[in-house]
């Protein structure tokens, strides 16, 4: 079959090592997994963390791998009592960081797939898969309609721009975001967008005049939590502030050893301890990991129809990215960037 391969790790924006080839062998599945003739991939920032080698201690794919996790595509063949059958469409989620979807075929556990809405194409079905750490995040925040105002660091990425249609659908009293991207956000719901390359949002004294509840960082490092620890901008746990880290202090983390292991585990798991200890002078502390299953992707969905939330494309891909060498390293240079403005999806098939 066709399918994109990847010979070799490596950092920074290289794809040299990225080609489409035609004969790699057709995966086969096992009890309890689907084989997928597959329609549209999204690539992630989780597929550029594989790529660059930076985590090899926890992610290391057998060379050559096919990358690619979040996918959508056409079930071909299943078990005789599945819950689905030849033919259904499904949403899927690849755990296993060899066996990515960026090819003709690809298979995955029953228990991390769902059948697609009919109001969702393919493509933008493959890329709402990320909305889930959006959707898990704003849980978090546990928001009082009407009441709480948030603060979202980085609100045109893929999970920023979920993100601001997840508080505005659940009644955030204020959004502020900071990005490059007014015009989009103001239309997905914020009320203000502070363009970052211009003004800090640590030292807005709005802000600081009427601190906000939450933050949200999408966008980790630059010490953003001392900051609004220190600033005056988020409220004291004490208070009800809270500081939702959906990316830690480095976001991109390098992960060769059990230290660095522990060090993570340690800012993940210590700091919400710590900041709970001396809940009076900071704010609380919360951070996650992600790992989609099929009950959260029946959740996203569920909301993202009922509000009739958008899914958006970086417009870069107009619209996709085709099924090339080429198109397939586009799309990585594109997401490896650090500044795609929603997601980067990859056109595999086109349903017939
Ligand atoms: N905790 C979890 O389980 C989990 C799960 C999924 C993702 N994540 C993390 O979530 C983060 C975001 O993912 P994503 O898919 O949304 O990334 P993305 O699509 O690559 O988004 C990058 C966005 O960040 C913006 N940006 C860059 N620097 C900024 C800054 N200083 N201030 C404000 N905006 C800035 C860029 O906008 P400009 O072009 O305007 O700079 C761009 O829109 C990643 O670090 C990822 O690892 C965590």
């Amino acid at each position: 079959m066709k399918a994109a391969l990847i010979s070799k790790l490596e950092d920074g924006n290289c794809t040299k090592n990225i080609t489409v080839v035609d004969d790699v062998q057709k995966p086969t599945r096992k009890p309890k997994e689907l084989l997928i003739k597959v329609l549209a991939v999204a690539t992630s920032v989780g597929d550029c963390h594989i790529k660059s080698g930076r985590c090899s201690f926890v992610l290391n794919p057998k060379m050559p791998y096919i990358p690619g996790q979040d996918f959508c595509g056409l079930v071909e063949e299943c078990d005789e009592k599945s819950a689905f059958k030849v033919g259904d469409i499904v949403l899927a989620n690849q755990e296993d960081v060899d066996k990515g979807a960026i090819a003709e075929y690809a298979v995955a556990p029953e228990t991390h797939c769902i059948q697609k809405p009919l109001s969702m194409t393919p493509e933008t079905c493959a890329a709402s898969l990320w909305g889930v750490t959006a959707q898990m995040a704003v849980d978090k925040a546990r928001i009082k309609a009407g009441k709480t105002r948030v603060l979202v660091l980085g609100g045109a990425g893929a999970v920023g721009y979920m993100t601001i249609q997840f508080l505005k659908a659940r009644g955030s009293a204020y959004i502020a975001t900071t990005s490059t991207q007014n015009e989009m956000l103001l239309k997905l719901g914020a009320d203000k967008v502070i363009d970052y390359t211009k003004e800090d949002w640590w030292t807005i004294r709005e802000f600081k005049n009427e601190p906000f509840d939450i933050i949200i960082d999408t966008v980790g490092g630059g010490n953003h939590f001392r900051k609004a620890s220190e600033s005056g901008v988020l409220k004291k746990c004490m208070n009800g502030g809270n500081f939702i880290a959906v990316t830690g202090d480095d976001p991109k983390p390098v992960i060769k050893s059990v230290w660095s292991i522990l060090k993570l585990l340690f800012i993940i798991l210590g700091r919400p301890i710590w900041t709970l200890m001396i809940f009076w002078s900071v704010p609380k502390y919360t951070a996650f990991v992600c790992l989609p299953d099929a009950k959260m992707l029946r959740c996203l969905v569920r909301e993202i129809e009922e509000h009739n939330l958008k899914t958006i494309l970086d417009p870069r891909c107009a619209p996709y990215f085709e099924f090339t060498t080429e198109g397939v390293q586009k799309a990585f240079q594109l997401q490896e960037s650090g500044h795609a403005h929603g997601k980067v999806v990859i056109q595999v098939a086109k349903l017939k």
